[in-house]
């Protein structure tokens, strides 16, 4: 099974840039930019990632991203994730970035957005992976701030294909957004959001109806409305699921307890994620990995989360055709070895 998902080609679509910084490149770069960091090795950063819920991870995650000053900082972020993903053979991902976390500590827009979009070029170029990037508004901020963000982003159009939410769910609903999602969309960005991680059910719903929202991040608290997970399955609506962090959050008390087969098993677009790879324990294989040993499943229903997250993913028609073949043949080969 190890070796079967190892090579399974995959496809992210739930994932933090600023979730990738590992600690060994939080220390590189707190030395090149002379930024104090309140740890003394890499092993203390590590030990001191214990989480009791999702804000006492955003706590040391804003901290973390202290030490991204340079364009090439942001650069060697985003190349060491993805040699992460050519290693777990993700062939296509969708990637979050927070730029209020930077833009609040004078970073220009434009120093992320190079940097970030000049290691995915790379990529595509040298190791022939693809890419989409998400921009995420803080929920914790005010909507007013959100809608500076959005405008900051209008010359940099080409580079980003939707918009996101994150951060604090607790208190912070869908509909305190609902003006700038409508404004993210007349300006053609494809609108997602996280709900149903912390917050309650009614959060999907919302997510979807107030910003018309085209997948839903995390989402597996749909369990607690019958109707929803009916709607969700009839439609087809992905659910970006991220295993290794809802354990390291107390989303779940342990992987046995996680829904994630049970929605696979009722039809719906469940796709695995790695969320926050640096903080979380793992990243895709890792989290395939966490999945299949928790739960007995065969070679087509691990493939299936594969072909859900091309269905979800926001690439053109031919690409998805494309990349459905690569699974299929990968599947068929497997079982005729
Ligand atoms: N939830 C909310 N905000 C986040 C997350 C998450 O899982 N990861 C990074 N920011
Ligand atoms: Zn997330």
């Amino acid at each position: 099974m190890q070796d079967f998902i190892q090579k399974l080609p995959k496809v992210e679509l739930h994932l933090h840039i600023e979730g990738t910084l590992e600690p060994e490149l939080m220390f590189e770069l707190a030395k090149r930019n002379q930024v104090n960091i309140p740890f003394n090795t890499p092993e203390e950063v590590r030990a001191a990632y214990q989480f009791t819920n999702l804000q006492s991870f955003l706590d040391i995650y804003y901290q973390g991203a202290d030490v991204l000053i340079h364009e090439q900082d942001f650069f060697d972020l985003t190349w060491a994730y993805l040699l992460r993903c050519q290693a777990d053979h993700v062939i296509h991902t969708e990637i979050f970035f927070d730029p209020q976390t930077h833009t609040a500590r004078g970073i220009a827009f434009e120093t992320i957005i190079n940097g970030i979009s000049g290691a995915l070029t790379k990529a595509k170029q040298e190791l022939g992976i693809s890419s989409h990037l998400i921009m995420c508004f803080l929920r914790h901020l005010s909507e007013a701030d959100a809608i500076e963000t959005l405008q900051q982003a209008l010359p940099y159009k080409d580079k980003i294909i939707g918009v996101g939410l994150d951060s604090s769910e607790k208190g912070h609903p869908p509909e305190k957004f609902t003006r700038v999602f409508q404004m993210a969309r007349d300006a053609g960005f494809i609108p997602v959001a996280h709900a149903g991680e912390e917050g309650p059910a009614s959060n999907i719903d919302d997510a979807l109806n107030l910003l018309g929202v085209q997948r839903v991040d995390h989402g597996v608290r749909c369990v607690e409305d019958e109707k929803l997970v009916q709607q969700l399955a009839e439609t087809r609506m992905p659910l970006t699921v991220c295993p290794l962090s809802n354990i390291k959050l107390c989303v779940f008390d342990n992987m046995q307890q996680h829904n994630i087969v049970e929605l696979l098993r009722k039809g719906l677009c469940v796709t695995i994620n790695s969320d926050d790879p640096a903080y979380f324990g793992g990243y895709m294989t890792d989290n395939f990995m966490a999945v299949a040993n928790a739960h007995p499943m065969s070679h087509s229903e691990l493939a299936q989360f594969t072909l859900n997250a091309i269905e979800a993913s926001f690439i053109s028609a031919e690409e998805k055709s494309r990349m459905t073949s690569e699974v299929t043949a990968y599947l068929s080969n497997f079982r005729a070895a």
